[in-house]
């Protein structure tokens, strides 16, 4: 058998870069990481050639399509006539945010960040600095950034369901400071007891809950109306923000992102991905009266950055916001979704499998459970080892995804040119071979 050129770049790469990666999350072992050569609507062409139809989307940022043209000529637009920066402001600032005001209602002022982490860094510091408090409440299986303080856990993994005792909680990994372990506490998703024992301990210490209101990593497991309703009219009554993490349902699940599904409104929401297409742009933003904390007046907030509001990052945002503003885009995106889940619902009934569908088309997740989980703890009971094999199967046969059930099936514009029925032929096959495999 050839050597593969992957084998060959993984080799050339450990010896440069800790696990022969660039970020942590790439790293699926040293036989099994990815090297992409080329990337094109809703398909990518590994080093050795292979296609595969792609559902991973990069964590979610393509919301039309890789190399779309529409967003790139804008790119390159700026580029040729203004530059890629200059540190200053230019018009495009205020004009972009013009465009998300008039898709996200709860937006009154905003500011631009270069990734979703340093978009939830803002929102928390603003949240902070206007309330004056210290604690930041996070949600069980949410997943914030790379940011010190969001990086605590419930160890999931090691926790024994059945033994009646509460998970520990855990840093992602080395490096997370002890004590900022102390300005954290942790709520359950749809669990009304641990939401107002919340507010009871910490009623007038509490600067912010924050959350994915579908949380984008553990399966898109959403948040039920009355539960957020809830957690929303408790941070009014006790003085703390409500921030709504929309870094990866933003501009995806509705034009106004979640916010527009619930009809409920954050104080401060955080946006990326989508907003970009896969150019590295984000923002924080909402009620005026809080943002207005940011500034260098005395007392306020800081927030800067040298890359902040590029041209490329605004140029790309202009753009995708506009198609997805003006055309079907999302639409298209919905229907879809909708098709493909249908299409899996079938190949799983028909393997007489137990699943539960969560989240909408846009970004949904597969369980298999019997009923759709109502938090991360139940996420904890679905058979993730058969997910797994599944995954690992339709990578085999040219479908891209991340093969943990924690990381939702993306979709984009450009999907609407796959060919449904080869897709249900794959699936099949790939769950005949993971259930051989089990
Ligand atoms: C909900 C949410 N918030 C924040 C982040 C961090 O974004 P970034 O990777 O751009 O720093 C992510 C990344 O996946 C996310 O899903």
């Amino acid at each position: 058998m050839p050597i593969r050129r992957q084998s060959s770049l993984m080799a050339e790469a450990l010896r440069h870069m800790p696990q022969g990666v660039a970020e942590n999350y790439r790293y699926w072992g040293d036989d099994k990481t990815v090297f992409i050569e080329n990337a094109k609507g809703c398909r990518l062409t590994d080093s050795d050639g292979k296609e595969y139809v792609d559902f991973r989307l990069g964590y979610g940022p393509i919301i039309l399509g890789y190399r779309d043209e529409r967003v790139d000529r804008a790119v390159v637009e700026q580029i040729t006539q203004r530059g890629t920066l200059c540190g200053f402001s230019t018009a495009l600032d205020t004009a972009v945010v013009r465009q998300i005001k008039a898709l996200c209602p709860n937006i009154d002022k905003l500011r631009f960040a270069n990734s979703g982490t340093e978009a939830v860094m803002g929102a928390v510091r603003t949240a902070r600095g206007f309330t004056r408090r210290d604690h930041i409440a996070i949600v069980e299986g949410g997943f914030h950034g790379l940011y010190d303080e969001v990086m605590w856990k419930s160890d999931l993994e090691n926790w024994d369901p059945s033994s009646g005792l509460e998970p520990g909680v855990i840093a992602f990994g080395a490096g997370i400071p002890q004590r900022s372990r102390a300005l954290v506490d942790f709520i359950r998703l749809n669990d009304f007891d641990t939401l107002e024992q919340l507010f009871v301990n910490r009623c007038d210490t509490l600067a912010a809950v924050i959350l994915e209101p579908i949380i984008g990593n553990a399966g898109s497991i959403a948040a039920s109306q009355q539960w957020l309703q809830r957690l929303r009219d408790l941070c009014d009554r006790h003085g703390a923000l409500l921030i709504l993490d929309e870094v990866k349902t933003g501009f995806r699940v509705a034009k106004g992102g979640a916010q527009e599904l619930y009809g409920i409104h954050a104080d401060l929401s955080t946006y990326a991905k989508a907003m970009g297409n896969g150019y590295p742009v984000a923002a924080f933003g909402g009620r005026a009266e809080v943002m207005d904390m940011v500034g260098s007046h005395a007392g306020g907030v800081v927030h800067g950055g040298t890359y902040t509001a590029n041209l490329v990052a605004l140029g790309a945002a202009s753009a995708t916001l506009q198609i997805l503003a003006e055309t079907d885009a999302l639409q298209t995106i919905d229907r879809v979704g909708a098709q493909i889940r249908d299409l899996l619902g079938r190949v799983f009934s028909a393997a007489g499998i137990a699943h539960a569908f969560a989240g909408p088309p846009a970004m949904f997740g597969i369980h298999f459970t019997p009923c759709v989980p109502a938090n991360y703890r139940d996420w904890r009971l679905s058979n993730t080892a058969l997910y797994q094999r599944f995954a690992w199967q339709l990578i085999e046969n040219g479908v891209m995804l991340e093969p943990d059930s924690r990381e939702p099936w993306f979709i984009c514009e450009a999907h609407q040119d796959v060919d449904l029925g080869w897709l249900e032929e794959v699936a099949t096959r790939s769950m005949r071979c993971a259930l051989e495999a089990g």
